[in-house]
């Protein structure tokens, strides 16, 4: 069984796919972590995140860096948005994704077109979201939790502009598939839209 969750920034998407894979006891993969550790993997190097060419070289050798704490800065995500729009990016990290939700038994994958193009024929397709202001408050806190300074406004322009980019490259944009169930927690918690997901998952596991 395939679970795709796909989503916005910050809108719980992560969150939700660890608690679907551990109430199903499937494995996860974060898809956003590809795509940051290709953009820490340039960052490092002094690479021109305007140059495809330079990140389709920043895509090799990335699997020591999928653990890195630097993955989370807003830094990283910015630039992670912008070489995700790369065709030739995201061809490179086609293959492992396929073949992680491949596997025997299935997995749960979140990211931004994983109920689209990664996994098609998943099972259960979600598509999480959550208002902007909503977001770039649960942004806030995860930065300061993780000792990283910011201010809220910075944050929603920063959500925003990755909204925009991530809506309107041509690229496997973020879209919600049809087929996907629509799960807004605005106004949900943790643990609510938690079990709000694993009761739509459980609605579609015949
Ligand atoms: O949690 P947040 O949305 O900030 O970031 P993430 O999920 O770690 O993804 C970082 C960036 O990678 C996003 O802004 C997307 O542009 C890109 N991404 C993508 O294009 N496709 C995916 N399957 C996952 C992430």
């Amino acid at each position: 069984m395939v679970i795709a969750v796909d989503g916005p920034a910050a809108s719980g998407k992560g969150t939700i796919a660890r608690a679907l894979a551990d109430h199903f006891g499937l494995p996860h993969l974060d898809t956003g972590k590809l795509y940051r550790a290709v953009a820490l993997n340039l960052l490092r190097w002094g690479g021109d995140p305007d140059s495809e060419f330079a990140a389709l070289r920043a895509c090799e050798d990335i699997a020591g860096l999928v653990d890195d704490p630097d993955l989370r800065s807003e830094a990283v995500g910015g630039i992670a948005s912008r070489i995700s729009a790369y065709p030739a990016v995201r061809t490179a990290l086609l293959e492992r994704q396929q073949e992680f939700a491949g596997q025997p038994g299935g997995a749960v994958l979140d990211g931004r077109d994983i109920g689209t193009v990664i996994a098609p024929d998943a099972t259960v397709k979600l598509f999480v979201t959550a208002s902007s202001r909503v977001r770039a408050e649960r942004r806030l806190a995860e930065l300061t939790s993780h000792g990283l300074h910011a201010h809220l406004p910075d944050v929603l322009i920063d959500i925003r502009a990755r909204d925009e980019r991530d809506s309107h490259r041509s690229a496997a944009p973020l879209l919600r598939a049809d087929d996907a169930l629509l799960l807004d927690t605005s106004t949900l918690d943790r643990d609510a839209a938690i079990a709000e997901a694993i009761r739509l998952a459980e609605g579609r596991i015949v």
